[in-house]
This record gives C-alpha cells, structure tokens and sequence, in this order.
C-alpha cells in the first residue's frame, strides 16, 4: 500500500471534506508543476491529503492534540479553535506519517498563511482556497481572478502571489463583516505581500526603462 493509500484510507471525513481533500490534492500539483516544478509533487500531495486530517474533531481532541504534541499557541490563536486543526494535523502528519518539517509547515499554515511563506506553503495555502469542489462565492472569485491573472501576466509567479494577496484579503474583508477576530499571522502576511509585489513592479518597471532606453519621468 503507498502512503497516500494509506492515508486515503485513515481519513475519517464527511464526504463533502473527503472531496474537498482530494481537491486539494489534486489542486496542489497542478501548482506546484506550474509555479514551482523542482518540488516534490509526491510530499505535496501527502500534505494535501493530510492537511484536515484532524478538522472534524471537537475542540477538547484539538487541545488534548495540542497537549501531546507540546502545541504552543499564543493567547491569540488560543481565541480560534477553527485555525488547531491545522497545527495537530501537522503534528500528526510527522508523527504518523514521517512527513519532514519542510512539508509538515505547509500542513502548518494552510490556514492563515503567513509572511515569506515557503514555495510548498505557497502551493497549500492557495490550493485549500481555490481547489475545484470550493462552491463559496469568496473562493470562486479567487480562483476566477488568478486564472485571469494567469493570462495577463508574464510571469506567473506574479499571478500566483497576486491571486493569494486577493485570497487575504478576501478572507479579513469576511472576518470583518462578522465582527471575527483576524489573526495577526494573516495579517502580517498580506502585508508583507503588498510589499513584495509593490517592490517586483517597481523592479520590472525601472528594468522595462533600461531596456528601451526611456528615462523616468
Ligand atoms: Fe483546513
Ligand atoms: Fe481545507
């Protein structure tokens, strides 16, 4: 039996988060292929099989999990029982499933994503939120949007990173209109990529300048 046999096999999900996994999974390759082709597509796609392993259990399993797995949380964190499931699926995806720390993070921070993420947490992170069984209107219009940005772009990385800002953004702009708390790690991401992407344009634009010949203005 492979790995991701195996796994297929422990999952223990409704049938809606079983589709939702294998779309990830399915997802996440097709990602990693286009943005990053030197990542192990196998370990990615273990990651995407593991990474709501442990999203349907009650908040006391997340925090005996947590207590097993030494699982610090800030007070913050500690506040959204939504976001431990990604930490104890990570925990068991190493402890159970020898996955390695590079892969482990992915799991890590699907949900929140976080600032200078990982090519592999890049690839996890935006295949949870835009994976083809994701029928929410937030997730549609990312998808959409990226799939625009693909074809506008010349470079895709850029279509990526865009796709993901739009991702944050949605995400705070809903946990604003409920009134939810946003998690700084969310937070410090968008921030970060609003950086990245102001400094690339720039970078492209002065390097457009040099090779026509044109002077700023
Ligand atoms: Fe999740
Ligand atoms: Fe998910």
């Amino acid at each position: 039996m492979t790995m991701t046999e195996k796994i297929i096999k422990d999952l223990r999900l409704s049938n809606e988060r079983f589709l939702h996994t294998l779309g990830v999974a399915d997802c996440v390759k097709r990602l990693a292929e286009r943005h990053f082709p030197l990542l192990s597509t196998e370990k990615l796609e273990v990651a995407a099989l593991l990474h709501d392993f442990t999203k349907e259990y009650s908040t006391d399993k997340q925090l005996v999990l947590c207590k097993k797995y030494n699982i610090v949380m800030t007070d913050e964190e500690a506040k959204t029982p939504k976001l431990y499931h990604a930490k104890t699926a990570a925990a068991i995806a190493k402890d159970t499933y020898g996955v390695d720390d590079y892969t482990a993070s992915a799991i890590y921070y699907h949900t929140t994503g976080r600032a200078n993420m990982t090519d592999a947490e890049l690839c996890l992170y935006f295949a949870d939120y835009i994976e083809d069984y994701r029928t929410d209107k937030a997730c549609i219009k990312v998808r959409e949007y990226y799939q625009k940005l693909l074809a506008k772009e010349r470079d895709h990385l850029v279509a990526l990173k865009k796709g993901v800002l739009y991702s944050y953004d949605s995400t705070i702009m809903h946990l604003i209109k409920k009134g939810e708390n946003i998690n700084p790690t969310t937070i410090e991401a968008r921030n970060q990529l609003v950086d990245e992407i102001k400094q690339n344009g720039e970078r492209k634009t002065k390097n457009d300048r040099q090779r026509t010949g044109k002077k700023s203005k």
